[in-house]
């Protein structure tokens, strides 16, 4: 395999158990609003699908002939970003709703049996944890419609941090060994990237004013 091949996959490992820690934390802002019951618990599964996830992850590393050692992680990396609302938006409503279609596309051309598997638990996963995003937002703008200014006024930001997938940094083509290992080319990043800001996130923004319609 690739060198780039363990790098992405490492990399996966670490962003998948941020991403847990992300929803831990999310989970304990959620607890605190009093969000409905139903999306606490829903909150919990997902913490434990994300370390799932890591986990998968590590195991496909391996296979791609990683080291078994621990994927080092930064504590500082784990640090959560609040507030709630903000947060919720940029892992959720944000980067769920994009991770969904990545990993669709990346889907199609995996063919390494490892990979092929943890992708499609990990798209399976994320449809879920997007409806999650939505209805957890949905349900704190019930209850407190002042949020609304402020998170409109945050949205620039929180989209800007998701720009790295539109704007990638050059780098050469995935090979077809890379792609059926599951990496996706930078360009396949940037175009999924447009189109589904284009027809699935922003209408979403707009219907709940924040984001403008024109
Ligand atoms: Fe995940
Ligand atoms: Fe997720």
């Amino acid at each position: 395999m690739t060198p780039r091949v363990r790098e992405e996959w490492a990399r996966r490992v670490a962003a998948e158990y941020r991403s847990a820690g992300v929803t831990a934390q999310v989970l304990t802002w959620a607890i605190q609003a009093g969000l409905p019951p139903d999306l606490l618990h829903l909150a919990t599964r997902i913490v434990t699908d994300e370390l799932d996830h890591a986990r998968l992850s590590h195991e496909v590393l391996l296979a791609m002939g990683g080291e078994a050692e621990p994927v080092p992680l930064d504590a500082a990396d784990l640090e959560v970003a609040g507030p709630f609302p903000h947060a919720l938006v940029r892992a959720f409503c944000l980067g769920e709703t994009f991770a969904v279609p990545f990993f669709a596309a990346m889907l199609r051309g995996t063919t390494h049996p490892g990979a092929r598997a943890v992708v499609e638990r990990v798209l399976r996963d994320e449809a879920t944890h997007r409806a999650f995003g939505w209805e957890a937002l949905d349900a704190l703008l019930t209850l407190d419609p002042a949020l609304v200014a402020p998170l409109r006024a945050a949205m620039p930001a929180l989209v800007h941090d998701l720009r790295g997938y539109a704007d990638p940094p050059p780098a050469p083509p995935v090979s077809p060994e890379e792609r059926a290992c599951g990496l996706l080319d930078h360009v396949d990043y940037a175009a999924i990237y447009a189109t589904t800001w284009e027809e699935d996130v922003r209408p979403r923004l707009v219907a709940r004013g924040l984001w403008s319609a024109g």
